[in-house]
């Protein structure tokens, strides 16, 4: 099965108590089951992980970079100010794309721009987690494009 990391930032792990009004009342446990279980019907082998280290986090974008690996990335609060993070996604070797729940441009002024964005594949932002799950449709739509090509 083709591989897919889904990262998460900062604040990430306290889905469903953290301002529900705004990020949805999905857990994070159950966001990332939910995830793993869309990834396996699709074809892929959906590994979720979350850290409030952004060291953590470079050393999974670098192992994602080195094994060719495709990401769904929600940077959370990094998006609107790392320069290491955005550093560390310009050296991905595969599709990256950057995932917001809530629509960040309707959002105060800090949230408009990500330093991400520009270096991710796409972006998706203001659709609750369903985010996620259209993130890991795009890249498996893409791997059956791959094998098509490699068939032919
Ligand atoms: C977020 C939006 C960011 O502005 C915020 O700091 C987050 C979550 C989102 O998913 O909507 O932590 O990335």
């Amino acid at each position: 099965m083709n591989k897919v990391l889904v990262l998460n930032g900062v604040n990430l792990g306290r889905l469903g108590t953290r301002e529900p009004s705004v990020y949805g009342s999905t857990s994070y446990p159950q966001l990332a089951a939910s995830l793993v279980a869309r990834g396996s019907a699709l074809g892929l082998d959906v590994e979720v992980r979350q850290t409030d280290d952004e060291a953590e986090m470079i050393g999974w974008l670098h192992e994602s970079a080195d094994a060719g690996t495709p990401v769904v990335l929600n940077p959370a609060a990094w998006s609107h100010y790392s320069i290491a993070l955005r550093d560390a996604v310009a050296q991905r070797t595969a599709p990256l794309i950057e995932v917001h729940i809530s629509n960040v441009h309707t959002r105060e002024e800090f949230r408009h721009h990500s330093v991400v964005s520009a270096v991710a594949t796409g972006v998706i932002a203001g659709l609750g987690v369903d985010g996620y799950r259209l993130a890991l449709e795009h890249l498996a739509h893409g791997f059956d494009a791959q094998s098509s090509e490699a068939a032919r």
